[in-house]
């Protein structure tokens, strides 16, 4: 369909994991794998804030680029525990993971909270992977249409149709994140596609085409290629499977092919 509208990514959410060796480790190994994505699929990886300028420094010069996992949404100040989108800026970070259901139910995460952090970020210059999807209750309820539709419309709201264009969503299933259980690749394309004709309503078809729009929640390396394959699905917010070299490397190589 309209895939070549739109960046194919695959990111991986490293959550709370890796010291800095580890990370150097498993970025070197990750990196000759994924070499051939260069031009085709972008490679990022998402680490915790300590593992950020290991993570710039072993991927210099190659196609993987690095992310963060949270922002704060003020510039500076009294945020004591906080990391401004200037100070990813600086060491080098490209992406940063926002509004992850992990923070929305353990950190007090809202949507208006992760539409400040989407600003933030946006304004620095950062690409934002902004986290949408519903819980099982509210799928069995048959709401999941009008939880991430909300979700997308108060997570980018104020947003310009430029802003918008550079922003990622991840539609993510809490009921599949860390769970082993996946969407079937129709779910998370009925799904991705009504987050995209969200899109053209708040924007326009232009817009909504120019988005990437990735699934997550336990893509593995067998079930990636079937998901990869949808026509609204562009990439992967990848937990788990991110944490093995061979693993990750497996769904993005069904990206580059897809
Ligand atoms: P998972 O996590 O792949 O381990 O399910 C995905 C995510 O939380 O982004």
């Amino acid at each position: 369909m309209n895939k070549d509208l739109r960046k194919a990514i695959i990111a991986g959410n490293w959550k709370m994991n890796k010291t800095r060796p580890e990370a150097k480790e498993l970025l070197e190994a990750i990196k000759p794998l994924v070499a051939n994505a260069q031009g085709k699929v972008e490679v990022v990886a998402c680490v915790p804030f300590t593992n950020l300028e290991t993570a710039v420094n072993t991927t210099a010069g190659s196609n993987i680029k690095i992310g963060a996992e949270n922002v704060h949404f003020e510039k500076s100040g009294a945020f004591t525990g906080e990391i401004s989108a200037d100070m990813l800026t600086e060491i080098g970070v490209t992406y940063v993971v926002i509004g992850h259901s992990e923070r929305r139910q353990y950190f007090g995460e809202t949507d208006e909270t992760v539409n400040k952090r989407t600003k933030a970020a946006l304004a620095a210059g950062l690409i934002p992977i902004v986290c949408v999807g519903e819980l099982l209750n509210e799928r069995e309820a048959g709401i999941t249409s009008e939880i991430v539709g909300k979700q997308v419309k108060l997570d980018l709201a104020g947003l310009t149709a430029d802003e918008a264009k550079k922003t990622v969503i991840a539609y993510e299933p809490v009921w599949a994140i860390g769970t082993g259980k996946t969407a079937t690749a129709d779910q998370a394309e009925e799904v991705c596609a009504f987050i995209r004709a969200t899109i053209a309503s708040l924007y326009d078809q232009a817009v909504a085409d120019a988005v990437t729009i990735q699934y997550g929640g336990s893509m593995n390396a067998k079930n990636c290629a079937e998901l990869l394959a949808k026509p609204n699905v562009d990439g992967g917010l990848i937990g788990g499977a991110s944490l093995k070299a061979d693993d990750f490397n497996v769904i993005v190589q069904a990206a580059v092919n897809g």
